[in-house]
């Protein structure tokens, strides 16, 4: 009797790939996507800080990451993976200080905030190269996903992305050679991310094929590739995946036009799904990751000083805190021009009347080696923040661990000659990072509106008490 009850609870019971140690179970999570330039280290974050059960990072190609030095920047307490541009390598009048001060960071992780929550997505064609890479990122995230569904020629024309949905062999052959010498090693889980393709009998032979390499979990794209982002996405296969991934044992994540957290979990229940995905929406506004029943989504006035915020505690790249400022910042509005028009992030606060973060401003700045860019008070910011400035040396002093991890400090603009070069070439691939320390970490109870504040003219509501938890 007892035999066969344990004997149906045996056979009822769904089937589940194991999740490893240190990896991560897909389901019942949303997600925030892989995105080139907008995943980087702050939009992760804020991500997070919303409500993101999970962060994929943007595609970092596998050669990309292959040479690359792991360090510890001592003032984020950030890991980064870095190179040196050969040319500055090669430079006989640059000291060995000099040279490690203009290296490119080509992938920059939170290991506080990020901990079991960051995906890193992989750009490859070749098994062996992923290997390769899995193995220098692999200790340090979650899981390791492949990249099978980027439609650009960049990606599609070295084998790698979509194009790897033409050639299924090597797809597989890929994930079966991370699972087994990538994710049993540092017991993290690998997964893929797929578009459909033109019929749900070639979707369908496909997932089949990909579910059987041990991998944890899939997500797909609901477009064809040649499918453009504006054009709508196409849920009838959905239902499909879904269930060839459960009865394999493997997540599966639903991406295409989710809106946000609430939209996500009705999908998934619809669709009969483990979970989904967000990209263009969370990039235009990271706190849709809120349920509604916790304040649901803030307004872009909440959300860009508490981004620039981010960023400028984890010293994200000018250029791209630019960028991603113009995705949440309403182009109609006066703030968009304001913004547009600055040169660095001295600039930046003031005219967003972010007086309260004006000093870690002109800190980053001279990190960056940009203060001498502002437009607005030109050389008041390298005066406000010279080198050894207190916050910087607090958090020099707070984190001790940084270098005991084994990181090399990075040294301080001052020390680091032809920054301009730097600024005029940025890296191919950058990821930015965040801090330990928490009197770095993002407070945005502590970011009090100033006085004369962009917010002031756009009649902000107040924002809505943050999600704290990360629901399992
Ligand atoms: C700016 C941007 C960068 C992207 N970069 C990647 C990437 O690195 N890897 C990837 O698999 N997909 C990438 N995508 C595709 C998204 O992950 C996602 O599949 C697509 O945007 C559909 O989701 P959405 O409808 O929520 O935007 C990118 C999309 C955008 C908008």
């Amino acid at each position: 009797m007892l035999r066969s009850l344990f004997s149906t609870i045996m056979t009822s019971a769904p089937k589940r790939v194991p999740i490893p140690k240190n990896g991560v179970d897909y389901r019942g999570k949303v997600v925030l996507a892989p995105m080139v330039r907008s995943g980087e280290l702050p939009s992760r974050l804020m991500a997070l800080k919303y409500g993101a059960d999970l962060v994929w990072g943007p595609e970092t190609v596998d050669r990309a990451m292959i040479g690359t030095t792991r360090r510890i920047n001592p003032f984020t307490s950030t890991i980064e993976y870095t190179r040196i541009p050969s040319n500055i390598a090669n430079n006989p009048s640059l000291s060995e200080p000099e040279r490690t001060s203009l290296a490119n960071v080509i992938f920059r992780i939170d290991p506080a905030r990020e901990y079991k929550r960051l995906i890193f997505q992989m750009g490859t064609a070749s098994p062996a190269r992923a290997v390769e890479a899995g193995h220098i990122i692999g200790a340090d995230v979650a899981g390791i996903d492949v990249n099978a569904g980027c439609p650009k020629p960049f990606s599609t024309s070295g084998g790698m992305g979509a194009a790897l949905l033409r050639t299924p062999d090597l797809l597989c052959s890929i994930l079966e050679s991370l699972v087994r010498e990538v994710g049993s090693k540092y017991e993290i889980g690998i997964s893929v991310k797929i578009r459909i393709l033109e019929t749900p009998e070639l979707t369908a032979s496909l997932v089949r094929r990909l579910c059987q390499t041990g991998i944890t979990g899939l997500t797909v794209h609901c477009r064809t590739t040649p499918m453009r982002p504006r054009e709508r996405a196409i849920r009838d296969q959905l239902c499909m995946v879904g269930t060839i991934c459960r009865d394999h044992g493997v997540a599966c994540l639903a991406n295409g036009d989710v809106e946000g957290r609430d939209h996500a979990l009705e999908l998934a229940k619809e669709f009969d799904v483990d979970g989904a995905m967000i990209a263009t929406a969370a990039e235009r506004n990271p706190s849709i990751f809120r349920a509604d029943v916790d304040g649901g989504p803030a307004p872009w006035t909440t959300v860009v000083p508490e981004y620039v915020q981010c960023a400028l505690e984890v010293h994200n790249r000018w250029n791209n805190t630019k960028y991603l400022l113009s995705n949440m910042i309403p182009g109609k509005d006066a703030a968009y021009k304001k913004m547009s028009a600055s040169k660095c992030y001295s600039d930046l606060v003031q005219v967003l009347g972010l007086e309260n973060l004006k000093e870690l401003a002109a800190e980053v700045d001279e990190r960056l080696g940009i203060s001498n860019k502002a437009n607005i008070n030109k050389g008041t910011a390298a005066a406000a923040a010279p080198s050894g400035a207190p916050a910087v040396e607090k958090a020099k002093k707070a984190n001790p661990s940084a270098k005991a991890a084994g990181g090399e400090p990075i040294l301080p603009h001052k020390d680091a000659p032809k920054q301009e070069a730097r600024e005029a070439k940025p890296p191919a691939a950058t990821t930015a990072a965040t801090a330990l320390d928490p009197t770095l970490s993002i407070n945005t109870e502590q970011l009090q509106p100033p006085a004369q504040s962009f917010l002031d003219t756009n009649n902000a509501p107040t924002p809505a008490p943050m999600r704290q938890s990360v629901s399992a």
